[in-house]
């Protein structure tokens, strides 16, 4: 995909939304009550991005770790996707956003699966801004299942091991066909990236924000849009204003 060099604004911006189980606890509430205020943060933050002309925006919400949080966070975890979608899908499509879900299927129940592809499918045309949600997603996972399936069509004799470049690999992820993030923010105040696009992050430029996730706003991305306007992106050459001597 090509990247985008001059300009002010990221067409795609990731999200590591960090934070929800401090948030909480430092109400002295429940872990859940942090992720269900996230959600409201989730729809507060896509519509924003709508209107920041950000066309893809792809949140971190449930990573391939996350299983081993106790089973009641992980099952209520769950229960909030399958509710966002149930709430959420017909507004998302009136404001003709295309809904993705990106990570292993096979571990969610047959309903989740359903309505996921349920989802996927009616806002498939859809074109104003593209959601991405990584679900039961972790970074190594996608690369190891994208080398897998290109084995199996070596072994096969359908590909030619010497022809997997990059951009051969790279259509095999779950991002197929996306472009990379410009942007990745991770709110919470951590400074990892905790296993999330860690092939298309190559070339991605970082923020964090200490701000836990309940409470990032407006005013919270466009300081980290600010931010990212003034970093200057160099894809390994040489800065353009400098480009003559050697
Ligand atoms: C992020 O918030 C949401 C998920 C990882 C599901 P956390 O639940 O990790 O919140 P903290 O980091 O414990 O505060
Ligand atoms: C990363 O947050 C995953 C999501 C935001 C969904 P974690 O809270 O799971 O990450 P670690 O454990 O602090 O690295
Ligand atoms: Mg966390």
């Amino acid at each position: 995909m090509p990247e985008r060099i001059d300009s002010d604004t990221p067409a795609h911006v990731a999200i590591i939304m960090d934070g929800n189980g401090r948030w909480a606890a430092q109400r002295g509430l429940p872990r859940s009550a942090g992720h269900r205020r996230g959600v409201e943060t989730v729809r507060h933050i896509t519509r924003e991005a709508r209107q920041l002309d950000i066309h893809y925006l792809t949140l971190f919400s449930f990573s391939s770790e996350n299983w081993q949080r106790p089973q009641h966070e992980v099952h209520f975890l769950l229960q909030l996707l399958e509710r966002f979608i149930e709430a959420d899908l017909a507004e998302l499509h009136t404001q003709d956003v295309r809904l993705r879900v990106l990570g292993r299927r096979a571990e969610l129940s047959p309903k989740l699966r359903r309505l996921i592809d349920h989802a996927e499918n009616l806002t498939a045309e859809n074109t104003s801004q593209q959601l991405q949600i990584a679900f039961n997603y972790g970074g190594r996972e996608e690369i190891a299942d994208a080398a897998a399936r290109l084995a199996v069509r070596a072994a096969a004799g359908t590909l030619d091991p010497k022809a997997i470049t990059p951009a051969v690999f790279a259509a095999e992820l779950l991002t197929a066909g996306v472009p990379e993030p410009d942007l990745l923010i991770r709110t919470g105040g951590e400074y990892r990236i905790s296993n999330f696009l860690l092939w298309q992050c190559a070339y991605t430029e970082f923020y964090f924000s200490d701000t836990l996730w309940p409470n990032f706003t407006r005013a919270d991305l466009d300081e980290a849009l600010a931010v990212y306007a003034k970093r200057e992106r160099r894809f390994g050459r040489v800065n353009t204003q400098e480009g003559g001597g050697a």
